[in-house]
């Protein structure tokens, strides 16, 4: 059977002077969870929101929140995103000094502990760690912005680290972030891919986001 394809769409796309409409119409239009983009202005070149805006938000929708640290050294700030209503804590690998130890941290926390690979780091900086993550986020941009386009190059990298776990016998869910639109997410699910962060891709769909997020699900099949 055909996996179930969870579409998380990234607020960095959403209009900020009314974000609690952009929330209720990415309920409303069936989004799964939402993408929170926390981004230190350090390990990556921008930016964008943190701690007082997720917790402003959280009272206003029931889905699942992913908090995409774009952060040098994202565990110590495990805790308060936990206490400001956080349940996926996705930290890139290559911010992380110990890895394990960070994960422990976001699993300590009471969130889902996932870890996030920029385009150019391989699949097997996880071998070791895999049975301690729960979820990976294949950039298929490089972090920073929204709006940049699609690098078909990381499509190897979902299907390897889909067989790595199946190898491991450990059930992963894969999620992609950047470049998602209707014309990208058909290859990105048929890699393997199973969570699909889009900004651009659902917020600024010409039918409106209901029809977008619609498409994008089931560009696969
Ligand atoms: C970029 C962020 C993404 C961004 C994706 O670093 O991690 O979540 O919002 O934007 P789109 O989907 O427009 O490429
Ligand atoms: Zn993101």
């Amino acid at each position: 059977m055909a996996p179930l394809i969870k579409i998380s769409p990234s607020l960095l796309a959403a209009d900020f002077a009314h974000l609690a409409d952009s929330i209720a119409a990415a309920e409303e239009a069936g989004a799964d969870e939402l993408h929170f983009d926390v981004m230190d202005g350090y390990f990556v070149p921008n930016i964008t929101v943190g701690i007082p805006v997720l917790e402003a938000i959280r009272p206003l929708t029931k889905l699942p929140i992913d908090v995409h640290m774009m952060v040098h050294e994202p565990a110590r700030y495990a805790q308060a995103f936990a206490d400001a209503g956080g349940d996926i804590f996705t930290m890139h690998v290559e911010a992380c000094d110990d890895l394990d130890a960070s994960l422990g941290d976001a699993r300590v926390a009471g969130m889902t502990a996932g870890v996030s690979l920029k385009p150019d780091t391989p699949a097997s900086v996880l071998q070791a760690s895999l049975p301690f993550v729960e979820r990976v986020l294949v950039m298929t941009v490089e972090p920073g912005f929204g709006g940049q386009p699609f690098m078909p190059e990381m499509l190897p990298k979902i299907t390897e680290l889909q067989n790595m776990a199946k190898i491991a016998g450990h059930d992963l869910e894969i999620a992609v972030d950047g470049g998602i639109k209707v014309d990208t997410a058909g290859d990105v699910i048929n890699a393997g891919a199973t969570t699909l962060i889009s900004g651009t891709g659902v917020f600024n769909y010409p039918d409106g986001m209901k029809i977008g997020i619609e498409a994008i699900r089931t560009a696969g099949s």
